[in-house]
């Protein structure tokens, strides 16, 4: 399927027209509430005047199954024929569970039935330059405190608008461990067991526009915002073919243990991962992907583009947070050992704790964990 592609700089008459193109009769808008801070929120209202825009913001960071289900519920009363997300990861989360839900009955648990095809549009506004979830088949949802993703075709949004403007008022955290979380996309693609010639172009351009904007992005320009939006769509759609590795997958425990954003877990993981990867990876086909890899960093050697990688980390401040010395066993025993296999040489689980020792090992004082938690 062919996704449509809009750009927009806070001018909704696009997205209104493609609506009316499609045939749109009843919008169901899947939104946190921070879409009230945005310019966006009264681009909506006044859309509300001419195509009615029934709006859904019940769920919460990172959602939960039940969530989901009240979506699905609230959909169906809506009589609304098609969908919207805008926000980051969550609100898309959730609009692709309700397109992939929509038809099903509740009554036998969503996550037990097999999804089958609907003609509802989906569509996705990020207000992040990070998750790229407008551009992947994948959506996670939390059962039972369990973190489950789902993997569907039907969850590639058929439309994706992209406007920078929806970046301005991102806090400072945020801004960076989004833009984190959209490198190590392109960086664990890259060297995905799964890489294949066009995704390496995805992971490619991905990196070269992140590395471009990165200053720009940083200081909250327009230029920069555009180019982060538009470089951490393409990393989306190199995931999207590849799926992450075992950074993603030693990340989540991370998020919830201590409570930092996930790409800044993902960062802390990938900078201790990639240095594992190429110690062993010498006269393997590997170190010819590592190379790749670190030309598309624009740096002439692998030991450059991981310095080039640890640099970018450390200039941004972001605390590394404090282990108690019990949580060494929880991170170890929280990796998901499938989510392992898409890394080109899998860390034994002896491995995945050392490797966390040293995620953890560069922590200050025990109230810089303190600090970081006051942040949320
Ligand atoms: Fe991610």
């Amino acid at each position: 399927m062919e996704q449509t592609m809009m750009r927009t700089y806070g001018d909704y008459r696009v997205l209104e027209e493609y609506l009316q193109k499609i045939g749109t009769r009843r919008l169901f808008l899947v939104c946190g509430s921070s879409i009230q801070k945005l310019r966006v929120d009264g681009c909506f209202d006044a859309l509300n005047k001419r195509i009615p825009v029934i709006r859904f913001s019940g769920f919460t960071p990172n959602p939960k199954y039940e969530d989901a289900v009240r979506a699905v519920e609230a959909f169906r009363r809506s009589n609304c024929d098609a969908i919207i997300a805008v926000g980051g990861g969550s609100a898309m989360d959730i609009a692709k569970c309700v397109k992939l839900w929509a038809a099903l009955r509740a009554e036998d648990g969503f996550l037990n039935q097999t999804p089958y095809p609907n003609d509802f549009p989906l569509l996705a506004v990020p207000t992040t330059a990070g998750t790229g979830s407008e551009a992947t088949r994948y959506a996670v949802i939390y059962y039972h405190g369990e973190k489950q993703s789902l993997s569907c075709e039907e969850c590639i949004p058929s439309a994706v608008l992209l406007d920078p403007s929806l970046l301005e008022s991102l806090p400072d955290y945020h801004r960076k461990a989004s833009m984190l979380d959209a490198l190590c996309h392109g960086i664990e693609s890259f060297w995905s067991v799964h890489a294949a010639k066009k995704s390496r172009e995805f992971s490619r351009r991905a990196i070269c526009g992140i590395l471009e904007n990165l200053e720009l992005y940083l200081q909250n320009h327009p230029k920069g915002n555009a180019g982060m939006l538009e470089a951490a769509y393409l990393a989306g759609k190199a995931i999207d073919l590849t799926q992450t590795t075992a950074g993603h997958a030693m990340c989540y425990k991370l998020t919830t243990l201590y409570r930092i954003a996930h790409g800044h877990a993902a960062a802390l993981c990938v900078s201790k991962l990639w240095p594992y990867l190429a110690e062993r990876s010498r006269g393997t086909e590997l170190e010819d992907t590592l190379s790749e890899l670190a030309a598309a960093m624009g740096c002439g050697t692998i030991p450059e583009s991981i310095g080039k990688f640890e640099r970018l980390l450390s200039s941004l401040h972001l605390e590394t947070p404090i282990p108690r010395p019990e949580d060494f066993l929880i991170l170890q025993n929280s990796v998901n050992p499938a989510r392992l296999q898409n890394t080109p040489i899998v860390p034994g689980m002896e491995d995945i704790l050392a490797l966390y020792r040293q995620i953890l090992s560069k922590g200050g004082a025990a109230e810089c964990r303190q600090r970081h938690l006051r942040k949320f």
